[in-house]
């Protein structure tokens, strides 16, 4: 079943969802760097999904969460991820802005200095989310300590739901077939600016953490039948089922919208060369890029996520696996908080 555009935006509008962006977030070509590069580069900027500075993806996922928690009459929305998790910061501030509480549980990749709380998490408290740090142990991966983090986190939940109180339990990252949603409309919306500016875009690129951007970019594509070819650049190391989860969530989202569930492991098309010494870790492909994009654009990446991506997809314009004069979309998932983050995030970036 492939559907027009207008199709899939009426299915996608039967499910719970608040308003949360900005929308459509806009799309403008990149001139000198297209320029330089020989290719036609545009980016999508979902740096700008709102309601305050910093946007990011989480936000359109967290339209369709929170609109179901509200649904459901939750109290509290409860989450996971790392110190300096954009998805927890926007998971804390839709959460205040929807009266609800939210409850982060977050692991110390980087140690954050008590006295001197920096960016996200200096956010999270702002927006007076209830915080609770899994510090890592010795020789603890982060995947580990999420685990961690997550059984404390359901836990918790399980004391105050024995009291009577509802709560939302959200995957890291958003990544379920709820929050999914978000991309699959995020996609839409693209290829209805892509026929709205007249162009056969050929490639998505994009940066791929929990993998539910990607699964709902996939699930979008298949849906409205499009041809934008998706580059999913992995910047956190993969857990041994991450493209089947990632296939099951993807499905598991269209169905939630009522459509038919048709996205395979080979759609998915992964380019893990650039998540560099590891997660929360800069590259010095991620500070070029991340540079590059800065001085011909002055446009802001971040160096855990969109440096990493935009790097890969330098290096397949520079290698010829993106033709010269090829339509190409950077989707800019926001993040750039992190370059106010602890110095082991930012690297060298001057
Ligand atoms: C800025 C940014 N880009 C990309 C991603 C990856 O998105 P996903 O977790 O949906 O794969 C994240 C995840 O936190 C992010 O914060």
């Amino acid at each position: 079943m492939s559907l027009n555009i207008k199709k899939a935006k009426q299915l996608i509008s039967l499910v719970p969802r608040v308003e949360l962006c900005f929308l459509p977030t806009p799309m403008h070509k990149l001139e000198r760097l297209s320029k330089a590069l020989g290719i036609n580069l545009y980016i999508k900027r979902d740096d700008f999904t709102g309601k305050n500075l910093f946007g990011g993806n989480k936000t359109r996922k967290l339209e369709f969460l929170i609109g179901k928690a509200i649904e459901d009459k939750c109290e509290y929305v409860f989450t996971y991820g790392a110190t300096q998790s954009n998805h927890a910061m926007q998971t804390a501030w839709t959460a205040a802005a929807s009266n609800l509480k939210s409850v982060l549980y977050l692991a110390a990749v980087v140690d954050p200095d008590e006295n001197d709380i920096k960016s996200n998490l200096l956010l999270d408290k702002i927006f007076d989310a209830e915080l609770h740090i899994v510090d890592l142990k010795e020789n603890e991966s982060f995947g580990d300590a999420t685990k961690r983090a997550i059984k404390l986190g359901s836990e918790h939940i399980r004391r105050l739901e024995a009291t009577g109180k509802k709560c939302m339990n959200i995957p890291v990252g958003g990544a379920n077939e709820i929050g999914t949603v978000g991309y699959i409309s995020g996609f839409v919306e693209i290829e209805e600016q892509a026929e709205k500016m007249n162009i056969d875009f050929d490639y998505l690129y994009h940066a791929s953490g929990s993998g539910g951007t990607m699964a709902g970019l996939v699930a979008g594509k298949k849906l409205i039948s499009s041809n934008i070819n998706v580059q999913s650049v992995i910047t956190l190391s993969e857990s041994d089922n991450y493209i089947s989860s990632n296939v099951k969530n993807a499905n598991s989202a269209l169905e939630y919208i009522g459509a038919e569930p048709i996205v395979i492991e080979s759609d998915f098309d992964l380019n893990r060369n650039f998540l560099g010494p590891g997660y929360e870790c800069p590259s010095e492909a991620s500070s070029a890029a991340i540079k590059l994009l800065a001085k011909q654009e002055g446009i802001l990446l971040d160096p855990v996520y969109t440096g990493k991506a935009f790097a890969g997809l330098l290096n397949d314009i520079h290698t010829g696996k993106i033709k010269s004069g090829s339509n190409v979309i950077f989707l800019h998932t926001g993040g750039a908080t992190a370059l106010f983050a602890e110095k082991d995030i930012l690297g060298d970036l001057f």
